[in-house]
């Protein structure tokens, strides 16, 4: 089924929050219906994003709330030109696990980080390019916590509170932008995430 134009669809949540899973499953369901997806993520998407990935989530020493960001926005800004737009350009559905709104919510909410100047990057990283429609998976951070178990990475290991600032920080973003954000209750099981989110897919794509 070729579809008239491209899409982009972001996942985004705090983590725990089970997207992961979830885009999975819905790169299948579109691919039966033989709609083009193109199922990618951040950080690390690209060669160069894999090299920033492994220092995000794995350098053990201290790095500096604006190093971490810009390690974020460069990664960003190769996958969005580089990968993303000429997926769109050949009118592909895109999936992608995190984009923009992650670096409002951690760097913004979570660190306390200048959100104004956050969205002036984030659009010079992306030339401008926005989703057109974003899943936020909404988790308790308690459920969350439970969710990731023992194996946490640098990021992950940084406890209930931070979760918290995050969590609530996507909320926000949420309340803000009722049109693009479309907040799924991911408190729930697997299927029952996934029923809703095939809904909230089908009514966009119009299938
Ligand atoms: P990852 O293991 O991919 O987690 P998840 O499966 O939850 O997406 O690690 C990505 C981590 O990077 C996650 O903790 C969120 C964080 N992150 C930011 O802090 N800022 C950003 O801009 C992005 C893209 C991710």
């Amino acid at each position: 089924m070729e579809l008239k134009k491209g899409y982009f669809i972001t996942f985004e949540g705090a983590d725990g929050c089970g997207k992961t899973t979830q885009i999975e499953l819905l790169n299948n369901f579109l691919n039966q219906k033989g709609i083009e997806t193109l199922m990618t993520l951040e950080p690390g998407a690209t060669d160069l994003g894999k090299n920033l990935r492994q220092i995000l989530l794995h350098y053990e020493k201290p790095v500096s709330d604006e190093a971490e960001m810009f390690m974020y926005l460069a990664d960003r800004a190769q996958h969005a030109q580089m990968i993303i737009k000429p997926a769109l350009d050949e009118k592909k559905v895109v999936l992608c696990d995190r984009y923009i709104d992650s670096t409002v919510a951690y760097q913004g909410y979570g660190r306390d980080g200048n959100i104004e100047q956050i969205n002036i990057l984030n659009k010079i990283a992306t030339k401008g390019l926005k989703s057109d429609l974003t899943l936020l998976f909404d988790v308790e951070s308690e459920i969350a916590q439970n969710r990731l178990g023992k194996t946490k990475d640098r990021l992950e290991s940084q406890g209930m509170e931070f979760h918290k600032k995050v969590r609530n920080g996507y909320l926000e973003l949420a309340k803000q932008n009722p049109q693009r954000i479309k907040v799924i209750n991911a408190n729930r099981t697997i299927d029952e995430v996934f029923l809703n989110v095939k809904n909230v897919i089908g009514e966009f794509l119009n299938i």
